[in-house]
């Protein structure tokens, strides 16, 4: 086939969207053996086979071929770097790797999706490949995302939306269910925003002063209308006894009349402790999802925040200072 006609033909192929598995076996000397692989698919459930292709050019041809035995590892959302370097050829592939013998011998790697440890039961001929066929002795499976591989590129599981069509608000019996988004959004809020409100409390400080420092963070020196401007959309904005309050335990000071307010040291430290707890705890939450569902969280929160508060001042300018 012509080079190009090749590369078309490639590209076609790629658009079968798979996981990505590495698969592993020992060599004559007992080296472990590795080679990342997305032509993995299963076959039988009875017996349990399972199968996978092998480039004929792949250096590790010999020890797949002779060995008897491989063990495949389908690789979890966050292994794209493993994968990587799997697919290098002739590498040491295993350095810093944590593996340990399997059933058969073949080495099984301490992370991954899921696992199947096979005895090679067939091998066929496959044009530049060698089709594999395994007889799965053991396998195993964990609750992690998988690793995608699609038109060449990495790609990660994007869950459909459920398709439910029912109302999510009776107006009439003043009920909702847990797919208004209003509600989830609202609770979201309220649940994340507690441990900070429960730390302020701590602190001897509150959700008011903590937003106002915030604020004075961003820009300053700001007059207390300007204060009350940018944080009357959160309800929370601070009454002007409590800007006095605040001067008076020196979290804040009066630059002068005209000008208003500037964070003092003591305010800087409560806001920066603050932050910090908020950015663990941010940090708990964010190891339960993906890089893409995040990412794609922040997209959409963004979006409601611009359609539902045209009017509301933008404060995220970063201080110069
Ligand atoms: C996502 C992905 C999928 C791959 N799938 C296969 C495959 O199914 N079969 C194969 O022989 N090579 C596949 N490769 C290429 C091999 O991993 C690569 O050629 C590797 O260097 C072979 O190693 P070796 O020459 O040391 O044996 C894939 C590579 C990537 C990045």
């Amino acid at each position: 086939m012509p080079q190009d006609d090749q590369r078309n033909f490639r590209n076609a192929l790629g658009s079968f969207a798979t996981g990505v598995t590495i698969a592993t076996t020992k060599d004559g000397d007992g080296n472990p053996i590795g080679v990342t692989a997305s032509s993995f698919n299963s076959v039988s459930v009875d017996p349990p086979l399972v199968l996978w292709s092998l480039a004929k050019n792949s250096h590790s041809r010999a020890a797949f071929c002779q060995s008897g035995h491989f063990a495949v590892h389908v690789l979890s959302a966050s292994q794209e770097n493993l994968s990587n370097r799997f697919a290098r050829s002739g590498e040491d592939k295993f350095s810093d790797v944590a593996w340990s013998p399997g059933k058969l011998d073949s080495p099984v790697l301490d992370e991954h999706a899921a696992l199947f440890q096979c005895r090679t039961r067939h091998q066929y001929e496959g044009g530049d490949h060698i089709i594999l066929v395994g007889e799965v002795v053991e396998y195993e499976t964990r609750e992690e995302a998988p690793l995608l591989f699609h038109g060449g590129s990495y790609a990660e599981r994007r869950p459909r939306p459920k398709n439910d069509s029912g109302e999510t608000v009776d107006t009439e019996h003043g009920r909702f269910t847990d797919d208004f988004l209003f509600y989830l959004i609202s609770r979201a809020h309220f649940q994340t925003s507690r441990p900070t409100r429960e730390k302020l409390a701590e602190l001897g400080s509150s959700m008011e002063e903590y937003l106002t420092l915030a604020v004075l963070s961003m820009e300053a020196p700001l007059t207390r209308n300007e204060i009350g401007q940018r944080l009357n959309h959160t309800g929370h904005a601070p009454a002007p006894r409590l800007l006095d309050y605040m001067t008076r335990k020196k979290l804040i000071r009066e630059v002068d009349r005209v000008k208003g307010f500037d964070l003092e040291e003591e305010g800087r430290k409560l806001f920066v402790e603050t932050l910090a707890f908020g950015k663990a705890f941010e940090a708990d939450l964010a190891d339960h999802f993906t890089a893409a569902e995040l990412a794609e969280t922040k997209q959409v929160l963004r979006r409601i925040i611009e359609l539902s508060g045209e009017d509301v001042p933008i404060n995220w300018r970063a201080r110069e200072d």
